[in-house]
């Protein structure tokens, strides 16, 4: 497809609004976040948002407005709260959820019977949306599953070819989405953190739930699995907490080249490549950084990147927020000690070993995996993926590697799933063998697990609870 690039001009702008009003697609800035906006009201159009994102089709979009009288064109009652609201806060990065009315369709509120509104301060946004006519249905223009983008050469990165026009309105100031407010119940809840906070919400209305991350500082990290993985760079993420001392040692023995995403005040003595998302206290300059620093890790082609602990007031929720779901709820102490656990390609036992053990409580120990004959990059079977999520546990940005000489060195514990696979490593590093175990072997069993590849999802399902009664033996083990 050929895909326009508009400037910011109003005859570009003209055109791209016409795009729009002939049910076509095209990426606009907003204040927030980039968006990939249709009419909201034209079905087909909607369809082919989801198509150009691969997002699931039961995520419902945001309704974007550029004049308070579209809001009763689609909105079936305002309630007083939400009017305060809109006074405050609109044009800018709030979506308020109110009750639809029957002219937005189901493919753009995924069936719901409400809709989140949002009218954007930028006036690129605006004029785009007043000039088009229509109510336009755009969620952040990243592939589903990537970090949104905030300035257009992300965009030209994930979405030429793939809609027919985008305006290049440069850096956004923002640079998290909109805080999501449901105004529909008694009382208000935040359901995604953002752009306007918590306490500016709260300190208007009284009452307000949601909107911090539940496992703060001071809590013990739960269930990571449960979550879902967002905003993902292509290495995988983790939250690293720890002291400056504690960092250094820890990243000094990762066997891969790290990124560590960091603030100005912090000097760390290390070969990771580090990033800051600015000063510590400024968290606008953090948000406004936050989503082009992990796409900048990928073109630093580290193969793990570690973020900052980051605490819940004001915007820190959102930068937060967007940071855990971006390492899946994944939080180690720099004084943990690393699990390996091996098979052959990465893409099946080991991946699901590595997710159960680390949907576990932190025990001052972490999982990784690897395969002796991996192919780089290999994402896991389809059928590893859908067992992991019957267990509520997701694996699907997984990417296999090969175990390397460093990773045998560096691993406090290496469990393999077969006695032949603990042979290859030995065979290699014969010095190793007491922290090279088969993971029966280790919990005071024996067998191997055997390789579930090409089966069906009943072989998989049992290859999954064979390890996790492993790994739960093993767990309680650890001291
Ligand atoms: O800043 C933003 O909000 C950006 C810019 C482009 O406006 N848009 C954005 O859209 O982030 P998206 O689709 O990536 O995220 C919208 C979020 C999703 O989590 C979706 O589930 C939620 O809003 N949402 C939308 N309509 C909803 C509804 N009726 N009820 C509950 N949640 C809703
Ligand atoms: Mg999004």
């Amino acid at each position: 497809m050929d895909t326009k690039l508009f400037s910011t001009s109003v005859s570009d702008l003209k055109k791209a609004a016409e795009l729009l009003r002939n049910g076509k697609r095209v990426i606009f800035p907003t204040e927030t976040v980039y968006g990939l906006g249709a009419n909201a009201l034209d079905c087909d159009a909607v369809k082919s948002i989801f198509e150009a994102k691969g997002r699931p089709s039961d995520n419902p979009l945001i309704v974007h407005i550029a004049e308070l009288s579209t809001l009763d064109e689609i909105a079936e009652e305002i309630p007083e709260k939400a009017k305060i609201l809109i006074d405050q806060f609109w044009p800018g990065p709030l979506t308020i959820i109110l009750k639809r009315k029957n002219v937005v369709p189901d493919v753009t509120t995924a069936g719901l019977d409400t809709v989140g509104i949002r009218m954007p301060e930028n006036p690129v946004a605006r004029e785009l949306i007043y000039l088009s006519g229509v109510p336009v249905a755009a969620p952040s223009a990243n592939i589903s599953g990537r970090p949104s983008p905030t300035d257009a050469n992300y965009v030209v990165e994930d979405m030429m070819g793939r809609v027919e026009g985008i305006i290049d309105g440069g850096a956004c100031s923002v640079g998290v989405e909109s805080t999501v407010i449901d105004m529909t119940g008694e009382i208000p809840v935040i359901l995604r953190p953002g752009g306007v906070t918590y306490e500016e919400i709260s300190a208007l209305l009284g009452e307000v739930r949601g909107g911090k991350e539940k496992a703060d500082d001071k809590e013990t990290p739960k269930s990571p699995g449960m979550k879902y993985t967002h905003y993902a760079p292509k290495a995988p993420v983790k939250i690293l907490r720890g002291t400056v001392g504690e960092i250094e040692i820890f990243l000094s023995s990762r066997p891969h080249k790290c990124g560590l995403l960091s603030f100005d005040e912090f000097k760390f003595n290390t070969n990771a490549e580090i990033i800051s998302l600015g000063s510590i206290n400024n968290p606008k300059e953090c948000a406004r950084n936050l989503f082009r620093s992990l796409r900048d890790m990928d073109k630093l082609d580290v193969k793990e990147i570690y973020a900052p602990e980051i605490g819940n007031d004001g915007l820190w929720a959102a930068v937060k927020n967007r940071l855990y779901k971006a390492a899946g709820g994944k939080i180690i102490n720099a004084t943990d000690k690393e699990i390996v656990f091996v098979c052959t390609g990465n893409t099946c036992r080991s991946p699901m070993a590595e997710g159960i053990f680390n949907s576990l409580s932190n025990r001052g120990y972490f999982a990784t995996s690897a395969g002796i004959y991996a192919a780089d990059g290999n994402l896991p079977s389809e059928n590893a993926v859908l067992a992991m999520s019957e267990m509520k546990i997701d694996i699907k940005n997984h990417l296999a590697r090969a175990l390397t000489p460093e990773m045998v060195k560096s691993a406090f514990l290496i469990l393999t799933m077969t006695q032949n696979h603990k042979d290859a490593i030995l065979s290699a590093f014969p010095q190793f063998s007491d922290k090279v175990k088969t993971i029966s072997e280790f919990a005071g069993e024996n067998g191997n697990i055997s390789d579930p590849y090409g089966g069906d999802i009943e072989v998989y399902r049992l290859c999954a609870h064979e390890i996790k009664k492993y790994i739960n033996l093993i767990y309680h083990n650890l001291d």
